[in-house]
This record gives structure tokens, C-alpha cells and sequence, in this order.
């Protein structure tokens, strides 16, 4: 697995994302299998919220780490009505517990909300002096948020970006780039939906006898500092998408791809599901 370099650590670029997982206990044993198989394909960060069915994601990625803890590089999100010097660590104790770890690798703000950026980059700052989290970092920020926060221990952005949503090229990108501050692009294969069905992205993953999915995570991970985290329950996903990091596409393959999703060419809102 490729890795870049995320606040001094090395983190795979293809990490394992659980939107949806934890909804349905008929469910549970296939997605801990998923998780288990992803990290053994080298998929070792993952994400999770404590949002995601209310806390029930953060319990099957508990288990799938159960016993691999130390290979794994975990990620979680706090709600913005949680983001208060009150709030954050009491949250965090409840996603440590159902995570049954001690400690979370990446801790971030999961968008915006109506606390001052000061008092939960404070909490956060608290959290890492106490062990409890390594980093921190946000989530659905845009360039002016990310301009107002203006923190040197920051570690990333997690954003909105695929093939049909580029929006982030135009400015955010490049800014981050330039802080040399990994960007986390989710929902990166569009969630499976109609993207997939392009027929310039059908014939490029034909022609790399790869799959659409494929090809539009290595497009994603085509530039520097940007981590995808595809989300699979199906172990077929799962193998496609850790493969997928060895997945060159060509010049030739860009421009089509640029042809069929055009890059923006002013500035656009920040795209968010
Ligand atoms: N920070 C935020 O606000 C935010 C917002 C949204 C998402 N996220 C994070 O980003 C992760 C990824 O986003 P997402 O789950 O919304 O969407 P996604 O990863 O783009 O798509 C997931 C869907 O694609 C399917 N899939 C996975 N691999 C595939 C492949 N190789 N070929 C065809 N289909 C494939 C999955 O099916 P199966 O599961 O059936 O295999 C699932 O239905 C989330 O799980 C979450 O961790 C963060």
C-alpha cells in the first residue's frame, strides 16, 4: 500500500470509511469481516464518527481492531454540537469506550458548528496533552475557515471530493497542498451511484482491465497529499479498492477524464453530503 506523510507518520493513501455501518445488527458480522480484510490489504486507517448510527460504527470498527489495535491509524469525528471545552472530552470518552481503545490517532470536528473555532481547538489541544488523542484535525472546512483557524497543528481537512465534485481544485486544493496538509476526500467513488455509469470512466477502467471504482480512486490519488477512504462491506470492494493504489492512469486518461468531468474554473461553495 502507498503511504504519505501525515503530521510525522506514515498513513496509507487508501484508508476504510463506515458511513452506514453499525445501522443494522443483521449486518454486523459482514462489516467487521470487511474491516478486518481491508486492514489486512493494508487499508489500516479508518474512519468513523460517533455520528454514524449514533455510535453504532464506532462499535464494529471496535471490534475489527480488536487484537490489531497497533496496525491501525483510527479516525474519529465529534459532532459540532459536542465541540465545546465540555463537550469534546466527554464525547471522546464515549467514542474511546465504544472504539474499545485508549486512544484515537486522528480526532476531528466533523463540520462547523456555533462554538467558537478557539474554545474546540483548545479541548482538542487539552485531548492530545492527556494521551487521549494523537491529532487533531476538521472536517467540511472551507478556504475561509481554514484561513480563520489558521492552526500550525491542524493535521487535515476531510472534504467532499470525487470526480463529479472538483470543486476543491480550484482553491482548497492547492492551499493545502502548499501547507503541506493532507486532504481526505470521501465519499471518493461517489457512493456508489451513477458516476460509476460514465461511459469515459467504463471505457478507461476497460482499458486498465480495472473497474470504474478503480480508476476513479486513482484519479483521487493521481496528486500528492490527498488520502481517499472509500467505504465496503462487499469483500470484492474491498480487495478492488486496495488494488486500486497500484492503479497508474495515463495523461491520456486524465484529459478524457477532464473532457467528462470538467474542473472548476472559478471558485465554488464547498460541496458536503
Ligand atoms: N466528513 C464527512 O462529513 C463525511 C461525509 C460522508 C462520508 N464520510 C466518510 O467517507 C467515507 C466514504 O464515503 P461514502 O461511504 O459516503 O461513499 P463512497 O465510499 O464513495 O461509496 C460507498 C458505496 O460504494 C460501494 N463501493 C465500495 N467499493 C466499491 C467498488 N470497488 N466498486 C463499486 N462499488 C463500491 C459501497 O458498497 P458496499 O458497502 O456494498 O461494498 C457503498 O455502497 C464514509 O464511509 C465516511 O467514513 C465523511
Amino acid at each position: 500500500m502507498r503511504t504519505l506523510e501525515l503530521a510525522g507518520i506514515h498513513v496509507p493513501v487508501i484508508g476504510q470509511g463506515t458511513w452506514r455501518m453499525g445501522e443494522e445488527r443483521s449486518r454486523h458480522t459482514k462489516e467487521v469481516a470487511a474491516l478486518r480484510l481491508g486492514i489486512e490489504l493494508g487499508m489500516t486507517l479508518i474512519d468513523t464518527a460517533e455520528m454514524y448510527a449514533e455510535g453504532g460504527a464506532e462499535e464494529v470498527v471496535g471490534e475489527a481492531i480488536a487484537g490489531r489495535r497497533d496496525q491501525v491509524f483510527l479516525v474519529s469525528k465529534v459532532y459540532p454540537h459536542n465541540a465545546s471545552c465540555l463537550g469534546i472530552p466527554q464525547a471522546c470518552e464515549r467514542s474511546l469506550r465504544r472504539l474499545n481503545t485508549d486512544y484515537i490517532d486522528l480526532y476531528l470536528l466533523h463540520w462547523r458548528g456555533e462554538y467558537p473555532l478557539e474554545e474546540t481547538v483548545e479541548a482538542f489541544e487539552r485531548l492530545r496533552e492527556s494521551g487521549k488523542i494523537d491529532r487533531w484535525g476538521v472536517s467540511n472546512f472551507d478556504l475561509d475557515d481554514m484561513e480563520e483557524l489558521a492552526s500550525p497543528t491542524c493535521t487535515t481537512n476531510q472534504v467532499l471530493y470525487n470526480l463529479e465534485e472538483r470543486g476543491i481544485e480550484f482553491d482548497l486544493l492547492p492551499w493545502s497542498q502548499h501547507q503541506r496538509m493532507p486532504v481526505m476526500a470521501y465519499c471518493p467513488i461517489g457512493q456508489g451511484g451513477s458516476m460509476l455509469a460514465n461511459s469515459t470512466l467504463k471505457q478507461i477502467a476497460a482499458r486498465h482491465e480495472a473497474t470504474p471504482a478503480q480508476v476513479a480512486l486513482a484519479w483521487i490519488l493521481r496528486q500528492n497529499g490527498v488520502i481517499a477512504i472509500p467505504k465496503a462491506v462487499r469483500p470484492e470492494h474491498v480487495q478492488l479498492n486496495a488494488q486500486a493504489a497500484q492503479l497508474r492512469l495515463e495523461i491520456g486518461d486524465l484529459e478524457a477524464l477532464d473532457q467528462a468531468f470538467r474542473a472548476p474554473q472559478r471558485k465554488q461553495r464547498l460541496a458536503m453530503v
